[in-house]
């Protein structure tokens, strides 16, 4: 059975851009013999607080749980409960080099304007290629802005292959074709994230009803009233539709020519999201009264980890040539 793994930044409650674009798919594929990751190592690239990832963390992990994952269909856990990660993204960043590195569209966008970047910034990508790589993964279901990433870690994996003998197996990105690229609904010029644009631009999967209702209500659209799917002319609109369509199951092309005005859209998608994350919303107040369960299911998912992810290391150690220990 291929082998299933993605990771997660520990922002704390998981907007709809994240479920939608990755984590409904991992709920999916989490019976193919899955890992899931909270990456709370790369977090530590950015300014943040030592209390706020503390808790962010496991409001991620108690978000990723209430998304559908089953602790005990597949393995959840922390990056940093599992050193392996960090000991293989040395031998990963002598494999990358300088120029690709810097290349790469995230680390010029989250760089871009800052007097001085931490170096972890720059080599993030290695990291991210090491929790890949790390369990034999054939399978990374991630969201379109990981593409890149994605080529890099395969890149790393065939020349590591290549110049010391196959030790790696070569990973490939599953992308959704719907809801892949979630827009700010305020500036849907740009994607949805959780550290850019206004909390009206971002639907969370723990917003009340009237919250979603009032955020997609107010979404930006243009002043053409013609419902069209045209994400280029009109990325408002076509937002919109594409909500509906991943929400529904439909193309976006074809829902689009159910409506003709901008209002009986935005209610029909409000609904939708409405219905969608009520559930959500209700299990991630269940497990937030119980911090201990959440805990134990994680310390759980780092053993299995662990397990898988030694033999690995051991044979890149090996590979490069450093001693058995
Ligand atoms: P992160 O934490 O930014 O996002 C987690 C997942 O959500 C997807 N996503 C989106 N999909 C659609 N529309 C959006 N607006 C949107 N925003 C986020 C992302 O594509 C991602 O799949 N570098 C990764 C974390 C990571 C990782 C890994 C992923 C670290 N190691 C190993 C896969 C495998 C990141 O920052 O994702």
């Amino acid at each position: 059975m291929p082998r299933v793994f993605s990771g997660i930044q520990p922002s704390g409650s998981l907007h709809v851009g994240n479920y939608l674009g990755a984590v409904r798919q991992w709920a999916r594929t989490q019976h193919q013999d899955a890992l899931y990751c909270v990456v709370d190592l790369h977090a530590l690239t950015l300014d943040i607080d030592p209390a706020d990832l503390r808790r962010r963390t496991i409001d991620t992990a108690i978000g990723l749980i209430a998304s559908g994952l089953d602790p005990d269909v597949c393995t959840l856990f922390l990056q940093s409960h599992v050193p392996e990660h960090t000991e293989l993204s040395w031998l990963l960043e002598c494999t990358a080099s300088y120029g690709e590195l810097r290349r790469m569209t995230q680390f010029k966008e989250k760089g871009a304007g800052q007097e001085s970047v931490r170096a972890s910034l720059l080599t993030y990508p290695v990291l991210m290629a090491a929790d890949i790589l790390l369990y034999d993964t054939s399978l990374v279901p991630v969201g379109d802005d990981q593409r890149q990433h994605l080529e890099l870690a395969r890149d790393l994996a065939i020349r590591f292959n290549g110049r010391y003998g196959e030790t790696f197996v070569v990973p490939e990105a599953q992308v959704p074709a719907v809801g892949s690229r979630v827009m700010d609904l305020q500036e849907p010029g740009r994607k949805m994230s959780k550290s850019a644009g206004s909390d009206l631009g971002r639907i969370s999967i723990t917003d009340p009803p009237e919250e979603i209702s009032r955020k997609v209500r107010r979404a930006v659209t243009d002043t053409e009233g013609t419902v069209r799917y045209d994400p280029a002319d009109k990325p408002g609109v076509s937002n919109l539709l594409e909500l509906l369509a991943a929400v529904s199951g439909e193309r976006p092309e074809v829902l689009a020519r159910r409506y003709t005005t901008y209002s009986a859209l935005k209610k029909d998608v409000a609904d939708g999201l409405v219905e969608l994350l009520a559930p959500l919303r209700a299990r991630v107040r269940e497990l937030s009264r119980d911090p201990g369960e959440v805990a134990a299911i994680l310390e759980k998912g780092a053993a299995r980890a662990r397990a898988l992810a030694e033999p690995t290391l051991s044979r890149a150690r090996a590979a490069v040539g450093l001693t058995p220990r």
